[in-house]
């Protein structure tokens, strides 16, 4: 059984759509790592029961921050952490530590329109084509090498609206399926070498 951790900082729907994929299989996941006291992810993982690492940034370097997130995920041994919308970039130590074994979603088409406002710089833009990214987190911001990307065509009725219902339905239903095969793959290689 492999497992991951999902960290997060506002909504959750991502979270949710991948404990609803993975509860009907064999992984876990172990723990969600939230930034922001009032993220209706933490909602989500508690009605799922899925413990909740609440981690501070205020006050503290971003190193002692990250301490305290390696000493819980020492405890889960997650196998790969998830990012959902967390909204804080990871120290080069904290991604070298845990190399190519974190991954994210980015709401747009990179390596266009990186940062916090891929949905509205992606329809600001004028782009005919809209979509999202998973791709593995390296030292930059959205940057790493993607694994995969899906897209759909601007139509002459969307609206930012619209566009970013379909954004969002595109990252429920590949997220999860890509962290799926990431965790299957753990499981085999795992096999391989028993
Ligand atoms: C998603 O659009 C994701 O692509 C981006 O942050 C958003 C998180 O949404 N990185 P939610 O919290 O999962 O609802």
């Amino acid at each position: 059984m492999a497992s991951c951790a999902v960290f997060a900082s506002g909504n959750g729907s991502n979270l949710q759509a991948l404990v609803d994929r993975l509860s009907a299989t064999s992984h876990a996941i172990r723990c969600l790592v939230c930034d922001n006291r009032q993220a209706y992810a933490i909602h989500r993982a508690e009605a799922s029961g899925i413990p909740v690492v609440p981690v501070s940034y205020r006050d503290r370097s971003r190193e002692e921050a990250e301490a305290s997130i390696r000493a819980a995920l020492a405890a889960s041994e997650p196998d790969i952490l998830v990012l959902a919308g967390f909204m804080r970039l990871l120290s080069p130590a904290f991604v070298d530590a845990f190399a190519m074994r974190i991954v994210n979603i980015h709401p747009a088409l990179l390596p266009r329109h990186p940062g916090t406002h891929g949905i509205e710089d992606s329809w600001a833009a004028g782009d005919s084509e809209l979509g999202v990214t998973i791709h593995y987190v390296d030292h930059g911001m959205d940057t790493g090498p993607i694994i995969l990307q899906k897209s759909f065509t601007r139509e002459a009725h969307d609206t930012l609206e619209s566009v970013t219902r379909k954004i969002h339905e595109l990252e429920h239903e590949h997220y999860p399926k890509v962290v799926q095969a990431l965790l299957d793959d753990v499981d085999r290689k795992r096999g391989e070498r028993a």
